[in-house]
């Protein structure tokens, strides 16, 4: 592969790479606001400028400029080379370039990072970026000086409002055009846009609209500074004190790439972002799958109970493997769409040791997709648990409820919350008995007779099958909640309960006979 030399490394490029893109990808950030590795280059902020070193023969090219002469106690004319935005600048083998140790570099960046906090408001401690805005940021590293400008600042419009989702603050704003790129190239919606110039430039949304297509809250997660916040998040926790792991979104087959932002003192989730990985959700995630995190503490089961009466969790575990002791030839296994792969496994041999053989999927009933990210089926896990069930075998949702209503099934054990259709929801009405482990109250909780709590997707790590079949890892975040343990754990003590054992008791052997059947996943930035 061609490379370049950036303060000296040797660094590889691809072909049409830029100098910030090429040191993107070996992991060396050069200081930028306006540069996105998923967005087109808009070159305005100037936070990236870099020293090029001048061809072998010619010299650099240089600017008159004048300079303070502290002895002197006057300008005086002075040259210094010109700086070339590296967010613009294309890679050409050989190419020299300076960033940490140019003095001019270091120069430039104070005097950008001084103007662009010239008529700032002093709102860090009120504001939702503050411990990870990029003013914030590269003020202690480039600049970590006062400003000279004593004169009132200009003043802009404050807490604007955006949209059902977001908020926008023109006093913060540094008008890097990112938001307005991102609506533009990404969703094709190009709802904001720029007025006025200088001190007076604005993002305005387009004559009787609002920012309301399905990807709003990327506008704020690609948004450097505070000046687009998400009315979701918008003074609910400090950053500093949330905790992130790696997750995948749970909100649709795509399977987005996440992290799962918790605060471990309350154990409590307050958001997702999205985790770059070029070949599932490039940088990106929509809207319900941002705000999917709220189910974790929304509607949630945390005990279980027995035909609808509170019950520990031993006496449920109890009653279930009574309920499960009468369960004849009629009797069947509904795995979940919306469970991890550990989770599904771990119930599709729990009916095998029962002597089960039928065996259906359902989960959330589908919705809106779209070519840009989001897909029709609403379920995290399909592909996976199919795949756990060895597939072809496996009835769905509409074979379930015909199954049912012909009375060839009347006995149910099943993991989840949600069914696909209000003809299943009414058919599981009917059974003479079922034992479900559900994480929140839906259909299947409404019709258990005995109902264990099973923890949500951020309180175990579990495997997600994608649309693509693409197989990914979603860490733990928070403990469980309640008395809820996760779908695989309620299922081996089932097991325990009926007088059978399944193959594995640890989570690392569910986890080993998951990833025995699954391909790992590929591009995810960690
Ligand atoms: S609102 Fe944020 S992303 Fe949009 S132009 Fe202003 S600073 Fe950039
Ligand atoms: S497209 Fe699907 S997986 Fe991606 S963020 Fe949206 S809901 Fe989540
Ligand atoms: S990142 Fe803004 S000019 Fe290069």
């Amino acid at each position: 592969m061609p490379t370049f030399s950036l303060d000296g490394r040797e660094i590889e490029f691809q072909p049409g790479d830029t100098v910030i893109a090429a040191a993107h990808r070996s992991g060396i950030d050069i200081p930028h606001y306006c540069w996105h590795p998923g967005l087109s280059v808009a070159a305005n902020c100037r936070m990236c400028l870099v020293e090029v070193a001048p061809p072998p023969g010619r010299g650099a090219m240089m600017l008159d400029v004048l300079r303070y002469d502290e002895a002197k106690g006057q300008y005086v004319p002075a040259k210094k080379p010109k700086l070339q935005p590296a967010c613009q600048l294309p890679v050409v083998e050989g190419l020299e370039i300076k960033s940490q140790t140019s003095e001019h570099v270091t120069e430039a960046r104070a005097a950008v990072q001084e103007m662009l906090l010239l008529n700032h408001p002093v709102d860090c401690p009120i504001c939702d970026q503050a411990g990870e805005c990029r003013l914030q940021d590269y003020w202690l590293e480039h600049s970590g000086k006062q400003k000279r400008m004593k004169d009132e600042i200009i003043h802009m419009p404050k807490a604007v409002d955006f949209g059902p989702t977001i908020v926008y603050d023109a006093e913060r704003c540094i008008v890097c055009t990112r938001c307005v790129r991102f609506c533009d190239e990404v969703v094709g919606d190009p709802v904001l846009d720029k007025r006025e110039r200088g001190n007076l430039g604005e993002i305005v949304l387009a004559p009787g609209r609002q920012l309301d297509h399905a990807y709003t809250l990327m506008t704020e997660h690609v948004c450097p500074v505070g000046a687009l916040t998400a009315k979701d998040f918008r003074f609910k926790a400090r950053v500093w004190f949330l905790r992130s792991v790696p997750s995948v979104c749970q909100g649709c087959a795509t399977g987005c790439n996440a992290y799962t932002d918790y605060d471990p003192r309350n154990q409590t989730v307050y958001r997702h972002r999205p985790r770059e990985n070029q070949a599932v959700n490039k940088c990106w995630m929509c809207d319900a799958g941002v705000l999917d995190y709220r189910r974790v503490h929304s509607r949630r089961i945390f005990h279980a109970s027995v035909r609808t009466e509170s019950a520990s969790l031993p006496a449920a575990m109890q009653a279930a493997a009574q309920e499960i002791a009468r369960f004849g030839n009629a009797s069947a296994v509904l795995l979940s769409a919306e469970h991890s792969s550990e989770d599904n496994l771990a119930v599709f041999e729990l009916g095998k040791a029962l002597g089960i053989n039928k065996f259906f999927v359902s989960g959330r009933p589908a919705g809106e997709g779209d070519d840009i990210l989001r897909s029709a089926d609403k379920n995290s896990n399909r592909a996976g648990a199919m795949l756990v069930a060895g597939g072809s075998n496996v009835g769905d949702s509409e074979a379930l409820r015909a199954a049912i209503e012909a009375g060839d099934v009347t006995q149910l054990v099943a993991l989840g919350s949600q069914v696909e259709s209000e003809g299943l929801a009414a058919a599981l009405k009917r059974l003479a008995s079922l034992v479900a482990l559900s994480t929140h109250e839906g259909p299947i909780a409404a019709a258990a007779k005995v109902l264990l709590p099973a923890s949500s997707w951020a309180e175990a790590t579990g495997t997600y099958v994608n649309i693509s079949g693409l197989a990914q890892v979603s860490e733990k975040a928070i403990t469980p909640k309640g008395d809820s343990l996760p779908g695989w754990k309620l299922a081996v003590a089932l097991a325990e309960a009926t007088g059978k054992s399944l193959p594995f008791k640890k989570g690392k052997d569910v986890k080993a006979a998951v990833s025995s059947s699954v391909s790992t996943t590929a591009g995810a930035e960690a």
